[in-house]
């Protein structure tokens, strides 16, 4: 799809879906509307009174326009009370896309003449007709879809179309998680996963190491290879990298790639393991988030580095009661072989802080926990340097994401103690799972800032990223590109 930027008027554009985002009660007083309403001869408005459209947040009022004006459809986009215009616009741009049957053309109002404004119009348009259909045949494949998109600017400026390229490049980086997350654990396993990381590097200049077994062996990562042992697939670690000359900071991103769950010899019951080929959400955001910092050269090194294995039951299994050491040389006793993740994890960053970054941030679906205290679409932010929590926070409301502040509350830290090694990876507590785990990853980043987002793996798959509010980010790929630009 071709996303260009016109100053035609919602009148004179042709298009067939004409979209304008409108905030609650705020329908009869919308300038565009009222011109709309006049060439329509009152039947707009007729309409919004009909359906009784108020403009509630994600509300939709689809109207044929009939030959009144040069588009064919007029759909109003309810934006609630949002404050930011950038979610409004990136919002109606969404759900405008998602209106779209048949039609091939779609223009999107723009109130205002800013690059904010512009890009999350183009992110927006880029996002919102994502479907997940590599797998459909016959009639249920995919037709085409839309072909031509138009933000409608009151000005231009040779810095919007840079501003569309951007918009583009991070939602089609969104796009490429969810396809990850999406992906069937038997087809998406780390392998794969790795393969798919190497050749979308290739592209965009960005170097990419793939370890196997025998490396990760070689590297000493005793915690990470205990998960994979019950196994039949290789584990990889995937480490890219985006180094320009102009660099001014370092970042390391980390992300849990478990490509499934199934929970190992403590085994999730069928219905909790239904959804866990979303388990490696946090390596689908870190390589989005790599590849958009590549795509916008941005003048950062970004480090992208992901542990990724299947959690299983094999005959060698890692089982309860086992103790490892790890690659910072801690001994850990293992309580439950469904907390797999922070073991991983805990490995992996470690390795990782010996690049020495600036900032070290992991995504991880590391605990239901997380999903219970705060819902399916916001993600737990801890980190361990309130500077840090509060910039990464910063960026979250420049997204459009959500993240909550979270405490890493040491009081809660001898709850990992182990009798017989130096840490259990698990609490002996039944409350603050989100938090204790955190606190166990905390022990292996030293003095790294570094902060940790616990995100919700299931919403992003299949229908359910639709619900998604802001209009259905929520992984974290646009939070990190925000941060990054924050400190470049
Ligand atoms: N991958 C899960 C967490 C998860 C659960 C993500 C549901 C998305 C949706 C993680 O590995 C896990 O199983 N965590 C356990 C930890 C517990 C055993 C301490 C959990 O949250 O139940
Ligand atoms: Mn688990
Ligand atoms: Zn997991």
């Amino acid at each position: 799809m071709k996303i260009s930027l016109s100053t035609e008027s919602v009148t004179h554009i042709s298009t067939e879906i004409l979209v304008l985002g409108i905030l609650e009660k705020g329908v009869g007083k919308d300038d565009d509307v009222v011109k709309l309403d006049k060439a329509m001869s009152g039947a707009l408005m007729q309409h919004v009174k009909d359906e009784g459209f108020t403009g509630k947040e994600g509300e939709t009022l689809k109207v044929p326009a009939r030959g009144r004006v040069k588009a064919s459809w007029i759909v109003l986009v309810g934006l609630g009370s949002c404050v930011s215009h950038a979610d409004g616009i990136r919002l109606a741009s969404v759900i405008g896309a998602r209106s779209v049957r048949r039609q091939k053309t779609i223009a999107v109002r723009v109130p205002e003449a800013t690059e904010a404004l512009v890009r999350a119009g183009a992110e927006g348009l880029t996002t919102g007709p994502y479907r997940y259909d590599r797998f459909f045949t016959g009639n249920r494949k995919p037709k085409g879809g839309l072909k031509k998109a138009v933000l409608l600017v009151p000005s231009l400026a040779e810095r919007f179309s840079n501003a569309v390229e951007e918009g583009v490049i991070v939602g089609e980086a969104i796009n490429v998680a969810r396809d990850l997350v999406n992906g069937p654990p038997n087809v998406i396993n780390p392998p794969a996963l790795a393969d798919f990381a190497a050749e979308a590097c290739s592209q965009y200049g960005v170097t990419c190491d793939v370890w196997g077994k025998a490396q990760i062996e070689a590297a000493g990562m005793p915690l990470f290879l205990a998960v994979n042992a019950g196994s039949g697939v290789e584990p990889r670690l995937i480490h890219m990298s985006w180094t320009p000359k102009n660099s001014k900071k370092r970042v390391v991103f980390v992300g849990k790639g478990l490509t499934f769950d199934s929970g190992g010899l403590c085994l999730k019951p069928a219905k909790a393991m239904a959804h866990m080929k979303c388990d490696m959400g946090g390596a689908a955001t870190t390589i989005g988030a790599v590849l958009a910092a590549a795509r916008l050269k941005l003048p950062i090194e970004v480090h992208g580095v992901i542990g990724s294995t299947e959690n299983m039951t094999g005959s060698f299994a890692y089982r309860p009661g086992d103790v490892y050491s790890s690659y910072d040389g801690k001994t850990v006793e293992i309580a439950n072989t469904d907390a797999e993740g922070r073991l991983v994890l805990a490995d992996v960053l470690a390795w990782a802080r010996e690049l020495e970054p600036d900032f070290m941030i992991d995504h991880a679906t590391l605990t239901g926990a997380c999903m219970v205290a705060l819902g399916p679409w916001t993600a737990g932010l801890y980190a361990n340097d309130p500077e840090l929590l509060e910039m990464y926070y910063a960026s979250s409301t420049q997204s459009g994401e959500s993240l909550w502040k979270m405490p890493l509350d040491d009081d809660l830290k001898k709850t990992l103690a182990s009798d017989i090694a130096d840490l259990k990876h698990i609490s002996s507590l039944p409350y603050g799972g989100s938090i204790t785990a955190a606190l166990f990853l905390s022990e292996f980043v030293g003095k790294t800032r570094w902060a940790h987002l616990d995100i919700a793996g299931p919403s992003f798959t299949e229908k359910e990223h639709e619900y998604l509010p802001q209009g259905g980010t929520g992984f974290g790929v646009s939070t990190a590109v925000a941060f990054l630009e924050q400190i470049s």
